[in-house]
C-alpha cells in the first residue's frame, strides 16, 4: 500500500512514517509543511498526483490553539479548507483518507466518555476549524474516508507537554499545572499504529475515537512524567484553568470512548502510563 502523509514534519506525521516503515509492506511518502501547504489546492492535487497513494493520512494542521483564537479565519483556511482540498484530491485519485481530528470538537460538558455519535459543540476557534475539516471529509460519503479524533498528543521528537515539564523541571522553574481539565494522553506511535490498522482493515467509513487508555488531569500527567523520570522530588502545584487565563477555552472534560476502534482492532490502545514510559525511555536517552 502506498501512503501519503501530510504534515510529515509534525509529531504525528513523523510517527506515521516511522510506523509505516516498521510494519513493512507499506511505501510511505511524507510531505512536510515546506513542501506542501494544504490550503493550496493546486499543490495538494500535484502531491497526490505525483505520489499516487492508496491512502492519505492527513496530519497537517495549525495546532496552536491560542494563535487560532486570535486568527480564526486562518484556522478555518488551514484546518477547514486545507482538509477540503485533501478530501477533493483523494476523491479524484480514488485514494482512501484518514483525517486526524480532535477532542476539541466537543464542549467538554460531558461527565462520561464521548462516543463518536455525541453532539459536537466546539468552544474554541481551533475546535471549530477542526470540525469544518470533519464536515469536509464526511460530506463526501466516500467508502474509505475516516475521521480519527484523538487527544493530548505527545511523541518522540515533538514539542509536547511531557517534554515541556521535563525542560522546566531541569531548569529549576516552579511548576504550576491545571488540575480541572480531564483527558487521555495519546502517544503518537500508538496512534499511528491504530490509524494504519483502521485503514488496512478497511473499517466502516466514518468517525472513530483513538486515544491511549486511561484518563487524567494535566496535573496528574505532569506528576506521572516526573515520577517516571526519576524526578519524584520535584514539586508541582495545582492551578485552575481560570487562573491560567489563556485566550482559547479548553474543554474541561474530553475523554473519548474508543470502543468502536477497539472492537475493530480486537484490542484497546495501551494505557497512557505504558505509553509515557516508552516515550520517556527514548526521550531521556536523547540530548
Ligand atoms: N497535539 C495534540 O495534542 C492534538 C490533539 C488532538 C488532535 N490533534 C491533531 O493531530 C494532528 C497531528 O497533530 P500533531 O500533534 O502532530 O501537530 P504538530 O506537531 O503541530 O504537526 C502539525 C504539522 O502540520 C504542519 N502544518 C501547519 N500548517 C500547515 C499547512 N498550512 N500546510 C501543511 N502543513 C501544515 C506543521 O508544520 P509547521 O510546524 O512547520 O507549521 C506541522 O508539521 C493534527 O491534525 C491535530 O489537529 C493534535
Amino acid at each position: 500500500m502506498k501512503i501519503l502523509v501530510t504534515g510529515a514534519g509534525g509529531q504525528l506525521g513523523r510517527a506515521v512514517q516511522v510506523t509505516g516503515q516498521y510494519l513493512g509492506g507499506l511505501e510511505v511518502k511524507g510531505f512536510a509543511h515546506g513542501e506542501l501547504a494544504v490550503e493550496d489546492a493546486v499543490q495538494v492535487r500535484a502531491a497526490v498526483d505525483s505520489a499516487q497513494p492508496d491512502l492519505v493520512v492527513h496530519c497537517a494542521a495549525w495546532t496552536e490553539v491560542d494563535a487560532c483564537e486570535a486568527d480564526p479565519a486562518r484556522a478555518d483556511l488551514i484546518n477547514g479548507v486545507g482538509t477540503e482540498n485533501v478530501a477533493d484530491a483523494c476523491a479524484a485519485a480514488n485514494a482512501g483518507l484518514v483525517y486526524v481530528s480532535s477532542d476539541f470538537v466537543f464542549s467538554g460538558d460531558a461527565e462520561s466518555p464521548y462516543k463518536e455519535t455525541a453532539a459536537t459543540a466546539p468552544v474554541s476557534a481551533y475546535g471549530r476549524s477542526k470540525l469544518l475539516g470533519e464536515e469536509a471529509v464526511l460530506s463526501r460519503g466516500a467508502d474509505r474516508f475516516w475521521v480519527v479524533r484523538t487527544s493530548w498528543v505527545f511523541g518522540p521528537g515533538g514539542k509536547n507537554f511531557p517534554r515541556a515539564i521535563l525542560n522546566a523541571a531541569k531548569a529549576g522553574k516552579p511548576l504550576h499545572v491545571v488540575d480541572d481539565q480531564l483527558g487521555s494522553p495519546t502517544m503518537t506511535l500508538d496512534l499511528a499504529r491504530a490509524i494504519l490498522d483502521l485503514a488496512s482493515a478497511e473499517g466502516e467509513p466514518g468517525v472513530y475515537h483513538a486515544a491511549n487508555e486511561g484518563a487524567c488531569s494535566w496535573y496528574d500527567f505532569a506528576r506521572a512524567t516526573l515520577d517516571l523520570s526519576g524526578m519524584a522530588e520535584v514539586p508541582v502545584a495545582r492551578m485552575s484553568s481560570a487562573d491560567l487565563d489563556r485566550p482559547a477555552r479548553r474543554p474541561s472534560y474530553s475523554v473519548l470512548d474508543c470502543s468502536r476502534l477497539t472492537k475493530l482492532r480486537g484490542q484497546p490502545m495501551p494505557h497512557y502510563h505504558d505509553a509515557l514510559k516508552r516515550y520517556l525511555d527514548q526521550e531521556l536517552d536523547s540530548p
